[in-house]
C-alpha cells in the first residue's frame, strides 16, 4: 500500500506584459464609422494596447512569463512544462509559440506546446496543468496566455476592430502537499455547433494562402457579435452558478470574481445575476479591450500589482470564447502578496 501524500496543483505566481502603444476610441473614430460614445456605451472600452510591428506573441508571452517565474521564486531550470494558449501564434502552425517562448527564456529540452481555445485558453491551460501535476508527471508548469490580436483584426471593420487588444499574462502552477493551496475545481467545456460565431477563416486547410484569402479578407477575425453576446451572458452565469454550487461556496465568499474581459455589459449582467458587488468584480476591459487568452491572467496581474490580491485569497475565473469554448475555475492565490 502506498503511503505517499496526495499532490495538489497550486497557483504560485502571476505576471503580465502590456505593449506600449495605445489605440484610443478617438483614434478609431478617425479609422472607421464609429464614435467614442458608441464604443463606451456598448462595450465599456476606452482604449486598448497594440504591439509594435516587430513585437510578436512570443515576445509578449516571454516577458509575462519571466515575471511570473521571478515572482514564483524559482529558477528557469525548475520549469518542466511550458504551455501557451493563443489564437494568434507567431506562426500558423509550427513551430508552436510555446517552443519559441521557451527558447527566449533559455528553457531547453523541456516539453512545450500550444493550445487553441480562444478566450478560454488560459483556464483550459489551468485544467491541463492541474492534471499533469496531480498525476505526478510535472512539478512546475509555466502557463501563458498571449495574443497579438491586432494581427488578425481588420481595421476597416467597425464591428470587430473596436474590441480587441494585444498583451500577455502568465502563471506558474506548482506541486504542493498543502491542500489549502490547491486549485479547488475547474470546469471546462465546448460546443462546436457554434463554431461559426467566432472564426478566423484563413490560413488553414480550408483556406490555404491564396489571392481569394487576400481579396475576401479571410485572414481576419469574423464574429457574430450579438449572438455571441447573448450566449456569453447565459453560459458564463450558468457556469459560475454550477461551480459554486458543486463546491458549496456562495458568491458572497468570493473576494475576486475575474471574468473574461470582452464587454462591460456582459460582465455587468453576469455579476448582477450572481449578486456580486463592484468590489468583487475585476474589471480591466476599459483599458485593455478584449485580449482573448491573455485577458484573465492580465486581469489577475492587475489586482496583484495593485496590492488587492493577497496570499490565500479565493479567485473565481469565468471565461467564454471561440469554438465555442467556456470554462470556470475556483482557486486560492498561493503566491506571496505584493
Ligand atoms: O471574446 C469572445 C467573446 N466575444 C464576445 O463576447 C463579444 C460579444 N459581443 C459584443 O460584445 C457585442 O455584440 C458588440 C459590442 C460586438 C456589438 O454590440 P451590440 O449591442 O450587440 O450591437 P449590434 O451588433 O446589435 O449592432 C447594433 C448597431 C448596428 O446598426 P443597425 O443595424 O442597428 O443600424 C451595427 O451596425 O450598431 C452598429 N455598430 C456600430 N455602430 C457604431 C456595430 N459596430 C459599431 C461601431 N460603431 N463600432
Amino acid at each position: 500500500m502506498s503511503t505517499s501524500k496526495p499532490i495538489y496543483a497550486s497557483f504560485r505566481s502571476i505576471g503580465a506584459y502590456v505593449p506600449e502603444k495605445i489605440l484610443t476610441n478617438a483614434d478609431l473614430e478617425k479609422m472607421v464609422d464609429t464614435t467614442d460614445d458608441w464604443i463606451v456605451k456598448r462595450t465599456g472600452i476606452n482604449k486598448r494596447h497594440i504591439a509594435a510591428a516587430d513585437e510578436y506573441t512570443s515576445d509578449m508571452g516571454a516577458k509575462a512569463a519571466k515575471l511570473a517565474i521571478e515572482r514564483a521564486g524559482i529558477s528557469m531550470e525548475a520549469i518542466d512544462l511550458v504551455l501557451c494558449a493563443t489564437v494568434t501564434p507567431d506562426y500558423f502552425n509550427m513551430p508552436s509559440t510555446a517552443c519559441i517562448i521557451s527558447d527566449k527564456l533559455g528553457i531547453h529540452n523541456v516539453q512545450a506546446f500550444d493550445i487553441s481555445a480562444a478566450c478560454s485558453g488560459f483556464v483550459y491551460l489551468l485544467s491541463i496543468a492541474k492534471a499533469f501535476i496531480e498525476s505526478g508527471m510535472k512539478k512546475n508548469i509555466l502557463i501563458i496566455g498571449a495574443e497579438k490580436f491586432s494581427s488578425v483584426v481588420d481595421y476597416t471593420d467597425r464591428t470587430t476592430c473596436i474590441l480587441f487588444g494585444d498583451g500577455a499574462g502568465a502563471a506558474v502552477i506548482s506541486a504542493t502537499e498543502n491542500k489549502s493551496e490547491a486549485i479547488i475545481d475547474i470546469h471546462a467545456s465546448a460546443d462546436g455547433a457554434y463554431a461559426d460565431f467566432l472564426v478566423t477563416p484563413a490560413p488553414g486547410a480550408v483556406y490555404p494562402a491564396s489571392q481569394q484569402v487576400i481579396d475576401e479578407g479571410l485572414n481576419f477575425v469574423k464574429m457574430k457579435g450579438n449572438e455571441t453576446f447573448k450566449l456569453a451572458v447565459k453560459t458564463l452565469t450558468k457556469d459560475v452558478q454550477e461551480i459554486l454550487e458543486v463546491n458549496g461556496i456562495s458568491s458572497e465568499d468570493i473576494p475576486h470574481f475575474i471574468p473574461h474581459q470582452a464587454n462591460y455589459r456582459i460582465i455587468k449582467a453576469v455579476g448582477d445575476a450572481l449578486k456580486m458587488t463592484d468590489e468583487q468584480v475585476v474589471l480591466t476591459v476599459g483599458k485593455y479591450g478584449n485580449t482573448s487568452a491573455a485577458s484573465i491572467p492580465m486581469a489577475i496581474n492587475d489586482i496583484y500589482e495593485s496590492g488587492r490580491l493577497k496570499k490565500g485569497d479565493l479567485m473565481l475565473l469565468d471565461t467564454f470564447g471561440g469554438g465555442l469554448t467556456w470554462a470556470s475555475a475556483l482557486l486560492p492565490f498561493a503566491g506571496d502578496s505584493k
